[in-house]
């Protein structure tokens, strides 16, 4: 298809949008393909009502009576699932008694609340709010909470979590190689885990095609002294990723991928300086992502773009409907320099499913917020 022009329309998309239009993005494959911006008098999230099944949602996710939050033997909760990945919430409210090993895929535990440490096959990593900690398929691993409860979300992939192709703006942008933070073996299990007698067991759980298997050892499973290779737990905080901007002109949301992972995308909104063009968009612009369904996770800030949103809070807007800022946002948006807000935004382009445990911490007017004044 070639480039083509109808009616009265701005040279510069996201630039000088006409008086009282609203501008939206029609496009393919994320923000990178073939695409039109398209002048409306009405904002096409102005709906009055919806029925069926698409329609963006909003959950609680530090409401949610996960497993792991009222027994340390418990697992996390599984709260959207697509061919391409799941999501978990887990509130663990204590150290686990066993250690796990995802057999289904790579993990990105990304840590909302609470500090403590994974203790892995590759060392220990400890962990603080921000943190996104990669596990590797096949890694034998438990989580010792120190502050509690800790709240992890927690993306499962069964194509390798890698880094974003950065393209012109080289390798080193938005964060540099060097800052993702390797674990320390320090020396091994410490002699008051491995003590216990002759009739101590370590378990260790499996987990394939979502269901458990239990071993049992008679010796602490984590007794690596050694080992080399490009295949690693890893860690990096969100306070290391240094978003690309432009003063003059509103760059899509895709350039803050800080993983990928075959048909998943993980991207972070951190605090950074907004337009200062007077004629520039400051706020997102309206899209009906057809090619992704978005899920947003807020961390912490002030999220203007959404209102009635609080900090562990979870959005979902899948493929083909409307969304963009609510009318209360743009006004909001006008005065403003920076951002604060910390979110992950985790998409999917194969759609997700609501499993029915998420539903009980579901904000329900919120595909109404939008015609709210
Ligand atoms: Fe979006």
């Amino acid at each position: 298809m070639y480039l083509l022009k109808k009616g009265k329309v701005p040279l510069q998309a996201h630039v000088a949008i006409p008086e009282g239009l609203c501008e939206e993005e029609h496009g393919r494959q994320g923000f990178s393909g073939p695409v039109s911006h398209l002048y409306r008098i009405h904002p096409p999230t102005g709906w009055v009502r919806i029925e069926g099944p698409l329609r963006p949602r909003a959950f609680a996710c530090s409401a949610l009576a996960t497993q792991d939050l009222g027994s340390s033997d418990g697992h996390p909760a599984e709260v959207l699932r697509s061919p391409d990945g799941g999501l978990f919430i887990s509130r663990r409210a204590t150290s686990m008694p066993y250690f796990v090993r995802n057999a289904d895929g790579d993990e990105v535990h990304f840590v909302h609340a609470g500090q403590g440490r994974f203790e892995t096959d590759y060392g220990s990593l400890p962990y603080e709010p921000g943190d996104y900690v990669v596990i590797p398929k096949g890694t034998t691993y438990r989580v010792m909470v120190e502050t509690q409860p800790s709240l992890f979300l927690i993306v499962e992939s069964e194509e390798a979590i890698r880094l974003p192709e950065r393209g012109l703006l080289g390798q080193h942008a938005l964060f540099d190689r060097g800052l993702l933070a390797a674990p320390e073996l320090d020396g091994g299990p410490a002699p008051s885990d491995q003590a216990g007698g002759e009739t101590r067991e370590w378990e260790v759980r499996i987990k394939r095609r979502g269901e458990y298997t239990r071993v049992w050892y008679p010796f602490h499973p984590l007794d690596v002294v050694g080992w080399k290779g490009d295949l690693w737990a890893a860690k990096l905080n969100v306070r290391d990723f240094r978003p690309v901007t432009s003063p003059r002109y509103h760059l899509p949301p895709s350039v803050h991928a800080t993983f990928q992972a075959g048909g998943i995308l993980i991207s972070s909104f951190v605090p950074r300086p907004l337009e200062s063009d007077p004629e520039a968009l400051k706020v997102p612009f309206y899209h009906r992502n057809m090619d992704y369904d978005e899920v947003l996770f807020y961390h912490r800030g002030n999220f203007f773009s959404r209102a009635g949103i609080q900090p562990g809070m979870l959005t979902l807007h899948p493929q083909g409907i409307h969304h963009g800022p609510q009318p209360q946002a743009v006004e909001a948006s006008k005065g403003k320099t920076h951002t604060e807000e910390v979110a992950v935004m985790i998409e999917s382009r194969r759609p997700f499913v609501v499993l029915p445990e998420f539903e009980a911490v579901e904000q329900k007017d919120y595909a109404l917020s939008w015609s709210r004044s």
